[in-house]
């Protein structure tokens, strides 16, 4: 076992693990965090989305060990207390998943979508979420929340 220390959704944390660790089952053992899950396990789906130093990662291909010393994001890093980001608003009001197995994968490719192109368009939406997969097809109504993010994120930033 390594021990490695990073900053976990804001917190200081350490965990031990073995070089084959993967990320998310390093998040779901020590930190009980189940938002980033393993689907596909092979880096095509997006469901184990994690945010690794400002950069999107695929939970289930990244080793842990590569962790010590980042910041890592979570879906479970979002909200601010009880309070949810524009990003988790917008998939709630535009119905924007059935099972939810992937939505953290999206929201969070949203969160990163949206701070690099705040007004993107849906060739841009569509390719920017392109590693993103939905087996309940809910892919209609992901673009409707995407661009309701958008204008939730305009409007918060014209309060401000
Ligand atoms: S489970 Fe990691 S990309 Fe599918
Ligand atoms: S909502 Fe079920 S996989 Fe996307």
């Amino acid at each position: 076992m390594t021990t490695i220390n990073f900053t976990l959704n804001g917190e200081p944390v350490s965990a031990d693990v073995k070089p084959h660790h993967n990320v998310v089952e390093v998040l779901q053992r020590d930190f009980n965090l189940t938002g980033a899950r393993e689907s596909c396990g092979q880096g095509l789906c997006g469901c184990c989305t994690v945010i690794v130093d400002g950069k999107a990662v695929s939970g289930c291909l990244y080793l842990a060990i590569f962790l010590d010393g980042t910041q890592v994001r979570t879906i479970e890093g979002m909200a601010d207390g009880d309070t949810l980001s524009p990003e988790q608003e917008a998939f709630i009001e535009a119905g924007a998943f059935q099972c939810g197995y992937c939505t953290p994968g999206f929201i969070l490719m949203t969160r990163q979508l949206l701070d690099e192109n705040p007004d993107p368009d849906d060739d841009a939406i569509k390719h920017y979420l392109s590693g993103n997969l939905c087996r309940c097809g809910a892919y209609l109504e992901i673009m409707e929340a995407v661009k309701l993010a958008a204008r939730k994120r305009k409007g918060a930033a014209n309060i401000g």
